[in-house]
């Protein structure tokens, strides 16, 4: 098989680790040059991805100006920069790895969308939770039919607080819906793919609801944490008590969580209605709980938690109860991140071996949460054709 030359494209935190998935069998693909626009992160990832000073750019641009001899991109910068980047790669002749979410309009991942088809690019968007064993059983279970007919999914995911605040509070380069579209685009695109895939079929309407009510601007406090807080005993999220994300500079790491100029949701509901007539019940909320799950059949019903890797399935005919945990790795998203690159690394070596999420997946995915915050921001029933 040819050992593969990729370039990776942001060297932030997911750029990096999907880097080290990629290489870990170094008869497979070897990391050729690297772009990242941050000066401070530059020096560590040249050192890291062991590139010679010439190989190392500060844009993508320049990379694409420059490399000649390469086969495919990683593509890990924030979603407004998705488009454009996926675009210059493809027209260079790479494959992807393109990180979720596809881009942060629908605009843009229509434009994805058309030069890939124009050019036959072979594109993976990085759905990951797909391949974690977890959502494989989950997966494996309602398809089955050990559910019976499915009526109705309630599913909710709730990041860690320190990951709001750290993550989609503080951080500017992922506090607006200017650079990630929304908050349920960028986090949640994953799930919204999940319902897609356990339902098979595209969604047909949406309703959302939910805002920025508790995170908002008081001006009995001051912009920084440290700057003599008043609530700062009694404040959870005082910075000193959240252990800082690594993206951070220092300015940034102290921020007050109620001033930080953050325009995102604190708490969004979503209703999805699929023509088969399941409905989806989405919730996106903040509070420490990862991702859980109710999905009732006419024969069973199932609950999961992706913490602790359990689901149960209680069948309504038998009353029995039975367990499932299936097994997985600590790292990387419960080993998903691994299976995901060898996933690309397949299909790099045989174009006839798709991965489970490419553009159409991918597509689907901007829309609906695009259709959701349309439906929140206006108020109404959004029909997804309109936006196709
Ligand atoms: N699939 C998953 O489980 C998963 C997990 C985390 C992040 N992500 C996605 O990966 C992407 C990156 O996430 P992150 O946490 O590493 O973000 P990050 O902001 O820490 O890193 C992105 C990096 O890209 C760099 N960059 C921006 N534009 C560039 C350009 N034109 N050329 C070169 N470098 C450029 C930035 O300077 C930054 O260092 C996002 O789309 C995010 O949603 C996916």
């Amino acid at each position: 098989m040819k050992r593969h030359r990729i370039v990776v494209i942001g060297c932030g935190s997911r750029g990096m680790g999907m880097a080290r998935n990629l290489t870990r069998d170094p008869s497979r693909a070897e990391i050729v040059a690297a772009a990242e626009v941050r000066d401070d992160r530059r020096p560590r990832a040249q050192q890291e991805l062991g590139l010679p000073a010439e190989r190392m750019f500060s844009g993508h641009e320049e990379l694409l100006d420059k490399c000649n001899d390469i086969d495919a991109a990683l593509i890990a910068t924030q979603p407004f920069s998705h488009s454009e980047i996926a675009r210059a790669c493809m027209e260079k002749g790479l494959a992807l790895f393109l990180e979720k979410p596809m881009a942060d309009t629908i605009e843009g991942a229509k434009t994805i969308a058309d030069t890939a088809s124009r050019l036959g690019t072979q594109v993976h968007v990085g759905f990951n939770l797909r391949y974690a064993p977890f959502y494989e059983k989950l997966h494996e279970l309602v398809t089955s039919g050990a559910l019976g007919k499915i009526m109705t999914i309630n599913w909710t995911e709730a990041p860690s607080c320190r990951m709001y605040m750290n993550g989609y509070c503080r951080n500017p380069s992922y506090n607006r819906k200017s650079v990630i579209g929304s908050w349920l685009l960028e986090k949640s695109c994953h799930d919204i793919d999940q319902f897609n895939w356990l339902v098979g079929e595209r969604c047909v309407r949406v309703s959302s609801f939910g805002g920025r009510r508790f995170f908002v601007p008081r001006d009995d406090v001051p912009e920084h944490c440290t700057d003599g807080c008043p609530i700062s005993d009694e404040c959870m999220y005082f910075s000193h008590k959240q252990e800082a994300r690594g993206g951070l500079h220092p300015e940034e790491s102290d921020l007050c969580v109620y001033r930080c100029g953050s325009d995102l949701v604190d708490r969004q509901t979503t209703l999805f209605e699929y023509p088969d007539g399941t409905v989806v019940t989405f919730n996106l909320i903040p509070v420490d709980g990862g991702r859980f799950m109710h999905i009732a059949g006419s024969e069973a019903t199932l609950s999961g938690r992706d913490a602790t890797g359990e689901i149960s399935v209680r069948s309504m005919r038998t009353g029995i109860e039975t367990i499932y945990r299936p097994q997985a790795p600590r790292s990387g998203h419960g080993g998903a991140d691994q299976r995901t690159t060898n996933a690309f690394l397949d299909y790099l070596d045989d174009p006839a071996k798709l991965p489970m999420t490419t553009v159409p997946e991918g597509l689907e995915a901007v829309i609906m949460c695009c259709g959701a915050d349309l439906a929140l921001e206006e108020h109404r029933v959004v029909e997804l054709d309109t936006l196709r």
